[in-house]
């Protein structure tokens, strides 16, 4: 290609088709756009152009898409969207890359294992209840000075870390062939917090998923955090809980920080049985 040919290739609009949805439970719809590229651009920039230009491909004026971020730097996983086809986040999606392995087009979507709150924000509070149902937290609230905790040896350390670095992202859920979507329908004048509660405890039913299983392990393997383990342990145990997984594997391939979610989940796994075979000796 002669370097002419390649900067009319490089100033080429680039054609972003996004998958649309006016609020919950509504139908969604597909509309194309029209973006002119420029340099170093990502998704989120994209998102801001077609917000900017207010008109699909086709002349036709539309709202602008709505999507959630908040760091740009992949830390806080709200950005989490499907990419062509791949769940990833979007701050860290380049165009340049997106383009050069399909050329044709950029295909935005929500997350498909959330309930959508429009267009390509959805809501992620399934996830951040499984956290609670595993308690994963370390228990230091008080008022007393409890001094300093109990020093963690390298190991420790060495095996926490990369758990600590989770972001509550979603993608893995996404990813997972045995989480499957919860959406809860709100009934007409409900209350705020009927309609919570209601949700609380269909989503307390569906599978904890590979994030909540990985932040158990690193909870019980902390000094203060172990104080919950059993706890933990009983989540792990109930309805939804470890026994689920079906060890596709599917949730460490898309884990955008590398964590090492099957070594947990086999962890989760060994730990899980221990506390059962414990509780039946203990009767
Ligand atoms: S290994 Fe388990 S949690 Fe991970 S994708 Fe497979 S079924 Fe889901
Ligand atoms: S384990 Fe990985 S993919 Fe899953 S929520 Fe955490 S950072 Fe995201
Ligand atoms: S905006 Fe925080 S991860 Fe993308």
């Amino acid at each position: 290609m002669s370097t002419a040919q390649a900067n009319t290739t490089k100033a080429a609009p680039l054609k972003v088709r996004v998958r649309r949805q006016d609020g919950p439970g509504q139908e969604p719809y597909w509309q194309l756009f029209s973006v002119p590229r420029e340099a170093d651009m990502n998704v989120i920039s994209i998102l801001q152009k077609i917000a900017a230009i207010g008109q699909t491909i086709d002349g036709q004026k539309v709202t602008p898409v709505a999507w959630d971020c908040g760091c740009l730097e992949e830390v806080c996983g709200a950005c989490t969207m499907v990419i062509n086809g791949h769940v990833r986040q979007s701050c860290t999606a380049l165009v340049e890359k997106l383009v050069s392995d399909q050329p044709d087009e950029i295909v935005l979507e929500p997350m498909s294992k959330f309930p959508v709150i429009r267009d390509l924000m959805v809501d992620r509070g399934r996830l951040f209840g499984t956290l609670k149902r595993v308690k994963g937290w370390v228990p230091v609230d008080s008022y007393n000075d409890m001094g300093p905790g109990e020093r963690q040896s390298m190991q420790q350390q060495e095996q926490n870390y990369p758990l600590s670095q989770c972001m509550s992202c979603g993608c893995c859920l996404e990813a997972c062939p045995q989480y499957l979507k919860i959406e809860v329908e709100r009934k007409p004048d409900e209350s705020d917090e009927a309609y919570e509660q209601r949700k609380a405890a269909a989503y307390d039913k569906g599978f904890i998923g590979a994030a909540a299983i990985s932040q158990a392990m690193l909870f019980n393997n902390h000094p203060t955090g172990k104080a919950l383990a059993d706890e933990r342990n009983e989540a792990l145990t109930g309805p939804g809980g470890v026994q689920v997984c079906g060890n596709a594997q599917n949730c460490v391939a898309v884990c955008p920080k590398e964590i090492p979610l099957t070594q947990s989940i086999a962890r989760a796994g060994r730990s899980a049985t221990i506390h059962t075979l414990k509780k039946f000796f203990d009767r």
